[in-house]
């Protein structure tokens, strides 16, 4: 299998960072949505277009796009037979890719209050979120990119 892996290697790479980028851009733009949605009256047309907006961002482009950079991820990891694991730069990115995650899990509870028209938080919050994934993105993409060839 790990042989099998290594012959396909280049298409999974792609595979992989097609992935990524169609997270990365629902994780950029998740929040955008937020800062405009916080500025709607609960009820009104605008805040349920919004709604719609933010639940088919995340269960149409989000959610997949995050289960399949992680399985295309781990099978990279595989298909070096697991030699990846032993460089300090990739236990970096995994847990910067861990607090992606954990960014992921707290814009879902977002959706799901403004889903119940909660406006627990300002527009202002949802501006300085806006930035925790740009940074986290750059960190792992320098880490993998300037990690693997150093
Ligand atoms: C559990 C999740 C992930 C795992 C296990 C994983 C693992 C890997 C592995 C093993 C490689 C191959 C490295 C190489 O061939 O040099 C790779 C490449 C890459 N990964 Fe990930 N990755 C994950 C998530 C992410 C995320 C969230 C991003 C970006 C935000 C990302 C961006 C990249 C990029 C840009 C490359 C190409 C690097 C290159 O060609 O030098 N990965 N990943």
């Amino acid at each position: 299998m790990t042989l099998f892996l290594a012959d396909i290697q280049p298409w999974i790479l792609a595979a992989h960072i097609t992935a990524v980028i169609a997270w990365m851009a629902g994780m950029l733009y998740l929040p955008r949505l937020f800062v405009y949605h916080s500025g709607t009256m609960p009820g009104s047309e605008a805040s349920e277009i919004f709604k719609v907006m933010e639940r088919r961002l995340l269960k149409a482009i989000i959610n997949p796009a995050m289960i399949a950079s992680v399985i295309l991820g781990v099978l990279l990891l595989w298909a070096s037979d697991w030699a990846f694991l032993k460089h300090g730069w990739m236990h970096a990115k995994l847990t910067l890719v861990l607090l992606m995650g954990a960014v992921h899990g707290v814009m879902t509870g977002h959706v799901r209050r403004f889903r119940e028209d909660q406006r627990a938080r300002t527009a202002r919050y949802y501006r300085v979120m806006n930035e925790i994934p740009t940074v986290l993105m750059i960190g792992i993409v320098v880490l993998v990119v300037v990690g693997s060839r150093s």
